[in-house]
């Protein structure tokens, strides 16, 4: 087979749209090397993209803490199962917060787990509930809330932080799961 003339050549071009120019991007690697995984064409404006996940962080350790009380505080009719539901979400909101703390050293920043200002630096809110209806309620309202700042926040990344967007897309799947759950759970008690 004969080769294609200028075939050999055309990846150097500096006219072809999808050269790589591996020297410059090995360079700002060696030079930029405190800076992690976050490289030049990191498209995304850092500290916001570190505020926005902070402030994640918090509203899912604010959900951890809420469903953790309502699991040892379930008690009447169907509890059993109810409290079984909480302890679940309580454990995945703990994952969500763990996924969300490493992005943010990846990114370069510190995962603030201070509990002061949690409250507020969380979107949704620490509510008790004074019955098991009263609490799938909160927990319906505080996932709701999560579910409209993480779509805002997945908007806001787009294209420009990939990774960042495609952790709370799936945190987002879940938190839509969570509630689906209470609301499925509300409609039994109402
Ligand atoms: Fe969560
Ligand atoms: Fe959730």
């Amino acid at each position: 087979m004969s080769k294609l003339p200028g075939a050999q050549g055309a990846a150097t071009q500096s006219s072809d749209p999808f050269v790589i120019d591996l020297k410059k991007i090995r360079e700002d690697a060696r030079k930029h090397m405190s800076d992690g995984s976050v490289t030049q064409s990191y498209g995304a404006d850092r500290e916001t993209v570190l505020k926005l996940c902070n402030d994640a962080l918090a509203t899912e350790i604010v959900c951890v803490l809420r469903y953790k009380r309502h699991h040892f505080m379930a008690k009447g009719i169907n509890s059993e199962a109810v409290a079984a539901e909480f302890a679940e979400h309580a454990a995945e909101e703990q994952e969500h917060a763990d996924s969300i703390a490493e992005r943010i050293v990846q990114l370069g920043g510190e995962p603030d787990f201070a509990p002061d200002g949690l409250k507020t630096r969380s979107h949704s809110e620490y509510k008790e509930g004074s019955n098991l209806t009263d609490m799938i309620k909160e927990n319906l309202i505080a996932e709701r809330i999560a579910i409209d700042t993480y779509r805002e926040i997945i908007r806001y990344l787009g294209d420009k932080d990939v990774t960042t967007r495609r952790m709370f897309e799936d945190i987002l799947a879940v938190e839509e799961e969570h509630a689906d759950d209470m609301a499925d759970l509300l409609e039994g008690r109402e």
